[in-house]
C-alpha cells in the first residue's frame, strides 16, 4: 500500500481532521501514547509499519488530541539494527506527513557522554553526528535527496521546548546526539571517540528519521531520556533491560516538557 492509500485507511478509522505534529517514542516512553485521547490503530493493521520488533516500544499508531493539539503518535520505531535498512521508516513518515503533520517529535533513549547530565536526565537535540556513515536517501533517485542539513532541529521548535522546560521548571539539556547503528553498545574506546567529535549523547535511532523528515519538508525536534552514562563513562552497567528500567526517569520530565509544548503549539 502506498503512503496515501494508508493514510485513507488512517482517516477511515481515526475521522478527516489534519494532524499537525507526528511523535515518535522511543524505549520505554510508550505510555504517552496512553495519554492521547483518541484510536489506536495497531501497526499489524497497517502494512509496511515496522514489526513490534523492539521490546519497550508499543507497536501502535495512535490518533488523538494532547494538550489540545491533533497528534499522531507513533508508539515504536523501527531500527537500522533490526534488518540493516535505514529507511525503514520512510513510509510511516510519508504518512504522517500526508495526514497534515507540519513537524515531527522523536525521542529515544541514549547514552550520555557528559558528566553532568546524568541518568535521569532530558536532552533536547541542537544537531547530530552520523557516526553511522549510513543514509536512509541512498537509492532516492531525485535531486531532492540533496538535503539540506542546517536547522535539521528546528531552531522555533527547540525555543518552543526549552520555553516549556523553563515554564514547567523542567531541567532540560541542550546538546549533540551521535547515531551508532548498534545493536551492541559502543565500546569504551568509541566512546571516546564520538565524546572528540563533539557528541554528547549516543543512541541507535532518530538519525534516519530526521534525515528523512527534512527530505519530507517536516520541521523536526528530538529530545533524547539518558539511560545511562555511555561506555567508560561510570561503572553502571549498559544492556537494553537497564535502558527499559531507566528510561521512566527521564519520561515523566519530557511528557512535563511536551504537554506543556503542545498546550503553547
Ligand atoms: N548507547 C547506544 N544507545 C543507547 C545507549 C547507549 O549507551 N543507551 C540507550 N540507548
Amino acid at each position: 500500500m502506498t503512503a496515501t492509500d494508508l493514510a485513507s485507511v488512517i482517516r477511515s478509522r481515526a475521522g478527516t481532521d489534519p494532524v499537525r505534529i507526528g511523535l515518535i517514542l522511543g524505549s520505554g516512553l510508550g505510555h504517552l501514547a496512553e495519554a492521547v485521547d483518541g484510536v489506536a490503530i495497531p501497526y499489524t493493521d497497517l502494512p509496511g509499519f515496522p514489526h513490534a520488533g523492539v521490546s519497550g516500544h508499543n507497536p501502535n499508531l495512535v490518533i488523538g488530541d494532547l494538550e489540545g493539539v491533533r497528534v499522531a503518535v507513533l508508539g515504536g520505531r523501527s531500527h537500522y539494527y533490526e534488518h540493516g535498512k535505514p529507511d525503514a521508516m520512510r513510509l510511516p513518515l510519508e504518512v504522517l506527513k500526508d495526514l497534515g503533520a507540519e513537524a515531527l517529535i522523536a525521542t529515544n533513549a541514549a547514552g550520555s557522554m557528559v558528566p553532568e547530565m546524568k541518568t535521569g536526565s532530558i536532552m533536547c537535540l541542537t544537531d547530530h553526528i552520523n557516526f553511522s556513515g549510513l543514509n536512509p536517501l541512498i537509492g532516492e533517485p531525485t535531486d531532492a535527496r540533496f538535503v539540506p542539513m542546517m536547522d535539521a532541529y528546528d531552531p522555533d521548535l527547540r525555543a518552543a521546548l526549552l520555553a516549556a522546560a523553563k515554564a514547567t521548571k523542567t531541567e532540560m539539556h541542550q546538546g549533540i546526539y551521535a547515531w551508532y547503528s548498534g545493536p551492541s553498545f559502543e565500546t569504551p574506546a568509541e566512546i571516546r571517540a564520538i565524546r572528540m567529535l563533539g557528541a554528547d549523547a549516543v543512541g541507535m535511532s532518530t538519525v534516519p528519521e530526521v534525515i528523512l523528515s527534512r527530505f519530507l519538508g517536516l520541521r523536526c525536534a528530538a529530545i533524547s531520556t539518558i539511560t545511562n552514562m555511555a561506555a567508560g563513562m561510570s561503572d553502571e552497567k549498559i544492556s537494553h533491560s537497564h535502558t527499559k528500567e531507566m528510561a521512566p526517569l527521564g519520561a515523566a520530565k519530557l511528557e512535563t516538557v511536551l504537554r506543556r509544548f503542545l498546550s503553547e503549539f
